[in-house]
């Protein structure tokens, strides 16, 4: 017992090293701050945080700042995350011995969340890629790639020849931790063993990649998760929850009416970035065999996607209604007393402001919370201090175009 209040008093432990650099800019009517994390994507993404790569992710110190700010009243008290992408809430979550869990509409994303915040027996995944190298080893001059159009375009024949060897491989795997983890690094080398570029959101042919051999890839990929789970595993709880699900965040489980989410944490796609869908197209091909599984066949779930992109005025006003009903939802849910993060962030479109800010907090307050405090972000994700500030768009308080972190309470 003393043991782990002491754990937990450290602050030397990796997920309080970068938390954000806050100044207040004003205490009353509402508290407003500034958060800078002037911290680079290497230095944000430890432990399990870089296993999935994640398009539009929040820096881990977001989710951690918050949970560090808003404590559970009880150990049965969780926290949700309603656009839960990659996991980061629920790592950040675990982290701090809080209990959590997400939804998200893509069944990849939750497949991913699940396989990072859950203990794994590192040593079992290893003796599985021993297995599963030896059968590629010996077999190599057997396999054949699937002869499709689209295959063709994005994948040299040689590397979908082994992707398909590997997707074969799990496929026969038994269903369990295991194969869910095995199955996440597969959709985790995707992007980097076709011929799209590597950093560009969405998929784009990059004339000049070198080609990457796919086993290697998995290898690397494989030993490079195992690593980061053994670490977290050693820190971490292997019995608290962190549990994510499929879901319509309009339409939340039936698990969570217990009013036990004394915190929702929501960070929805900002508008006019990108749909999540064709930015996934590559990985939901090579998913596929495996999506009834994990879907439990409730098929054409991506209609359900909130769209983002492009900001003309009818997906400009479908956003809002759905931020609206999406609140809705949480404001059922919740307990009196408890509290909203929103991560937001202003766009424009043809040149001109579109304050998703100002409307969001309008609709969240028609729901019925309470604005009790905005927390402005001066720094991009990623790049270290303002090495961004040349296209940045987000600098403090004074631009117009705000990248937010908004607090209220029910
Ligand atoms: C900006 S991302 C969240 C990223 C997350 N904070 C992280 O760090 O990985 C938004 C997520 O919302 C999900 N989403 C979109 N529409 C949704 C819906 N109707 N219900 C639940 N999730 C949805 C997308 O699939 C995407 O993963």
């Amino acid at each position: 017992m003393r043991q782990n209040l002491a754990l937990f008093e450290n602050e030397d432990v990796i997920y309080k090293k970068y938390l954000p650099q806050i100044t207040t800019l004003q205490n009353k009517p509402i508290k407003i701050n500034e958060w800078d994390i002037p911290y680079t994507i290497s230095e944000l993404s430890y432990l399990v945080h870089s296993d999935y790569r994640y398009y539009g992710k929040f820096p881990s110190a977001v989710a951690g700042q918050i949970l560090e700010q808003i404590l559970p009243p009880s150990p049965d008290h969780y926290v949700l995350d309603n656009f839960c992408g990659s996991g980061t809430t629920l790592i950040e979550a675990k982290l701090r011995g809080i209990k959590s869990y997400g939804v998200d509409i893509s069944w990849l994303s939750v497949l991913a969340s699940n396989v990072k915040a859950r203990y794994i027996d590192t040593a079992d995944v290893k003796k599985e890629l021993f297995k599963l190298v030896t059968w590629f080893e010996n077999n190599k001059e057997n396999f054949s790639s699937p002869e499709d159009a689209f295959v063709n375009k994005w994948f040299s024949p040689q590397a979908s020849r082994d992707l398909c060897a590997i997707q074969d491989y799990i496929l026969t795997m038994n269903s369990g931790a295991i194969r869910d983890f095995m199955l996440v690094a597969f959709i985790g080398i995707i992007r980097r063993v076709s011929k799209a570029h590597d950093a560009e959101v969405r998929p784009h042919i990059n004339k000049n990649k070198k080609e990457r051999d796919v086993i290697s890839a998995f290898s690397k990929k494989i030993s490079d998760m195992s690593a980061d789970h053994a670490e977290f595993n050693l820190q971490t709880d292997k019995n608290l929850i962190a549990d994510c699900f499929i879901a319509d965040n309009t339409n939340l489980p039936k698990l969570l009416d217990d009013k036990k989410c004394y915190l929702v944490i929501s960070h929805p796609p900002y508008l006019n970035s990108f749909n999540y869908a064709p930015v996934y197209s590559l990985e939901f091909y090579w998913g596929s065999p495996f999506e009834a599984e994990y879907t439990e066949e409730k098929k054409n779930f991506y209609k359900e996607e909130m769209k983002a992109h492009p900001a003309n005025e009818k997906i400009t006003e479908e956003y809002f209604n759905h931020l609206d009903k999406c609140y809705r939802e949480t404001y059922r849910i919740q307990p009196n007393g408890s509290t909203l993060a929103i991560v937001i962030g202003d766009c424009t479109r043809n040149g001109k402001l579109i304050p998703v800010i100002d409307q969001t907090i309008e609709i969240v307050e028609n729901i019925g919370y309470r604005l009790e405090e905005v927390n402005y972000r001066t720094t991009h994700y990623g790049l270290g201090k303002y090495a961004y500030k040349h296209r940045a768009d987000y600098h403090g308080t004074d631009n117009e175009k705000k990248d937010g972190i908004l607090i209220f309470k029910k």
